[in-house]
């Protein structure tokens, strides 16, 4: 991808079905014989891998129009998730608790390590052990079993996990009897699948706190739902408006869901104002103030826009540090920055960022997908020209990302080399 900087955005931008929503929801519809309607879907590579494993179980997929999409598993061919679909789509995880809770078997792989971090799901397992499955670790798969059904008890996660909540969660609605997750994750997205399972029957309450409760039920049954919009999308839009010095409305946004977020773009001397169909983003500062972060699990700093907030300190008038506490790996944007020109050092998991006065060009790889945005958006700012290598990242997480910038005044292009 080539991006001429220098530009300032200004316009609207609208945000897509969030993809940490659309994931969960296309793997729920497994839990009932009866269709689920999905409207809102994001249309992502990352979505379209696990269409094509939920393919490979049998269910059926309608296209209704490409944000539309009509699930229906009446009958399932296989409770196998494969290496190659886990390996490279790591939700794919999240088949694990659907596959158990309705046909009580479900071999599954393991991910594996990823370039963010070692990202274990011992969590998981151990939460479907409690509830009464049997686990077997063999030849790098997860066999799974839980004939007579799993049983609700009470599980603490050691630490919050957004996927591991979401997978007990669809294990425990088909269970005999209540389960209550504590210390589970409230991040927004979870919070919607909640909803969205309650849609299909479920008896969930609870959602968007740290302890979740659920009543297990026989069954349950079809239903339409909308996925909410994108908070980490609209977030690295925020971003890439604020430092172009842009205007911005990003419409859809929901404020709520990027509360803490868009209070420190207030710090920073970004103006983030609600509106009835968004979010406005302009810079009103002459200069860009330094911040420092620390991300946490929601409603903290979210970890998936720490790549983004990095290239705005960066170019703020001062220093400030970015402390990364989800992942052990997530820095990997640094060293491509810095031949951006970015005076940033990295200790442990904190980067020292001392802000400059203006980044250049250059021809950078993208790593993961938050750090491929990252070094488009500092490509919007930089003397000349950016060049971004291995773009498939981007298409993982970033609907029509070069329509959306180009049409508020970006000069954003894909070529083939
Ligand atoms: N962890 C374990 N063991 C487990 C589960 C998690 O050690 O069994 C650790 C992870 O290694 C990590 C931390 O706990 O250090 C938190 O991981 P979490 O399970 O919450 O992450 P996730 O569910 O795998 C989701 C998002 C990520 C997002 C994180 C944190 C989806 C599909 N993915 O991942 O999104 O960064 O939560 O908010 O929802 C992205 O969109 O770019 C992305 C990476």
């Amino acid at each position: 991808m080539r991006i001429a900087g220098g530009c300032q955005l200004k316009g609207e931008i609208e945000i897509s079905g969030a993809k940490n929503l659309a994931l969960p929801a296309v793997v729920a519809t497994i839990l009932t014989e009866e269709p689920v309607t999905l409207r809102n879907v994001p249309n992502l590579a990352d979505v379209k891998s696990l269409l094509e494993l939920l393919d490979c179980f049998g269910t059926e997929i309608n296209y209704k129009d490409t944000h539309t999409i009509t699930l229906s598993t009446r009958n399932i061919k296989s409770t196998l998730a494969p290496y190659d679909f886990v390996r490279k789509m790591r939700a794919s995880i999240l088949s694990l608790g659907a596959l158990i809770a309705r046909y009580k078997k479900a071999t599954v792989s393991l991910p594996g390590g990823c370039a963010i971090g070692a990202r274990g799901v011992d969590l998981h397992i151990k939460a479907l052990e409690a509830l009464g499955a049997h686990i077997d670790i063999k030849n790098g798969y997860i066999e799974a079993e839980a004939p007579k059904g799993l049983v609700g008890c009470d599980i603490t996660f050691p630490m919050t996990t957004v996927t591991g909540t979401e997978n007990i969660l669809m294990a425990a609605v088909l269970a005999k009897g209540i389960t209550r997750l504590i210390n589970a994750a409230m991040e927004p997205e979870v919070e919607a699948f909640c909803e969205l399972l309650n849609k299909m029957g479920a008896r969930i309450t609870g959602a968007g706190t740290s302890v979740i409760t659920i009543e297990g039920v026989d069954s349950l049954h079809g239903t339409e739902y909308k996925i909410i919009p994108d908070r980490i999308e609209a977030g690295t839009y925020a971003i890439a408006t604020a430092i172009t010095n842009g205007k911005v409305l990003l419409k859809n946004c929901e404020y709520e869901h990027l509360a803490s977020f868009f209070e420190t773009l207030n710090l920073v001397g970004i103006s983030c104002e609600q509106k009835e169909n968004g979010v406005l983003i302009s810079c009103n500062a002459e200069e860009i103030h330094p911040v420092s972060i620390q991300t946490a699990p929601y409603p903290g700093f979210p970890t998936d826009l720490q790549a983004q907030y990095t290239v705005l300190m960066s170019l703020a008038n001062g220093g400030s540090s970015i402390t990364e506490n989800i992942f052990e790996n997530r820095f990997m944007h640094i060293p491509e920055l810095a031949r951006m020109g970015a005076d940033i050092t990295i200790h442990g998991k904190t980067a020292i960022v001392n802000g400059v006065k203006k980044l250049a060009g250059a021809q950078v790889m993208a790593t993961d997908l938050r750090a491929s945005v990252s070094l488009v958006i500092a490509g919007l700012v930089a003397e000349g020209e950016t060049v971004v290598n291995r773009l498939y990242h981007l298409d993982r997480g970033y609907e029509n990302l070069e329509e959306k910038l180009n049409n508020c005044g970006a000069n954003v292009e894909r070529f083939e080399v």
